[in-house]
């Protein structure tokens, strides 16, 4: 059973048809990565899965439960699924500490001590131990980001999605967040839209290449970069590597 699957998800804005039949899955521990060029519904997609924009057409299925089914408690699946945004989106009149604690206090009812507790494990495995008591105003945009990880790690998710989570980044601070994403391979299931090629190549086991509401292709890294059945998907990926360079890990 795979942790995350999508079946034929179609969406629309209006008449503006967006998706037009994704279909792919991740299995337990799995990364994948997401590229395609602009407007192709990358972020839609991404919505689509957590249920805050629900598919017209097709199915999402997480851990062996159908949760495009209408009866679902739609509170209990978004607990299950992690979201790091492009923007950080941390509540800038919380700490560090309390931005990761407060959905274990308040979604998942945690005793306050407890939960702050666990937090603190999250800020130290993406080496915020000492900016706990920090706000937002006071971290880089590296820190501010593994603010959000560890917030979306804190809720023991069945996935975590990335929405471009180091495209607002200065370079310098992109690494620090690569890092920390490297080192949740295999051990979290990741479906990550990034435009970080050294990432793709190093750390995900499928890059899935959406163009225009469909996948057009996907494989694993090797074979998209080198043999890709498709000339457009060499085409893009030839222009993202020169775009944005490979990091620095490589
Ligand atoms: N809430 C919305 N209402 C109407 N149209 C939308 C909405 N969200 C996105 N769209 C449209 O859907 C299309 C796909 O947008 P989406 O943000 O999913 O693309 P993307 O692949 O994530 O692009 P980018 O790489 O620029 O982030 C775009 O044409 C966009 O204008
Ligand atoms: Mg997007």
């Amino acid at each position: 059973m795979s942790m995350l699957e999508l079946k034929n998800i179609h969406k629309k804005y209006g008449s503006n048809e967006i998706l037009k039949g994704v279909t792919f899955s991740l299995e337990k521990g799995e990364t994948k990565v997401i590229i395609g060029p602009s407007g192709t519904g990358k972020s839609t997609l991404l919505r689509c899965i957590n249920q805050l924009h629900p598919p017209d057409k097709g199915e999402v299925w997480l851990d062996g439960e159908e949760i495009t089914n209408k009866n679902i408690n739609i509170n209990r699946i978004r607990q299950k699924i992690g979201f790091v945004f492009q923007d950080f989106n941390l509540f800038n009149h919380l700490t560090a500490l309390q931005n990761v604690s407060i959905g274990l206090e308040k979604v998942k009812k945690m005793e306050k001590e407890e939960a702050k507790k666990r937090a603190m494990q999250e800020l130290r495995r993406v080496g915020l131990e000492n900016q706990a008591e920090q706000y937002p105003a006071e971290l880089s945009g590296g820190q501010k980001q593994r603010v959000g990880i560890a917030r979306a790690l804190a809720m023991d998710p069945m996935i975590i999605l990335f929405d471009e989570p180091t495209s607002a980044l200065d370079p310098e601070l992109i690494g620090e967040v690569l890092e920390v994403m490297q080192g949740l391979a295999g051990k979290v299931t990741m479906l990550c839209v990034t435009h970080e090629m050294g990432f793709a190549r190093n750390v995900a086991d499928e890059i899935i290449f959406m163009e225009e509401g469909y996948v057009l292709e996907a494989g694993p890294p090797m074979k998209m970069f080198k043999n890709p059945d498709h000339k457009r998907t060499g085409e893009f990926l030839g222009k993202i590597a020169t775009l944005y360079g490979e990091n620095k890990e490589e």
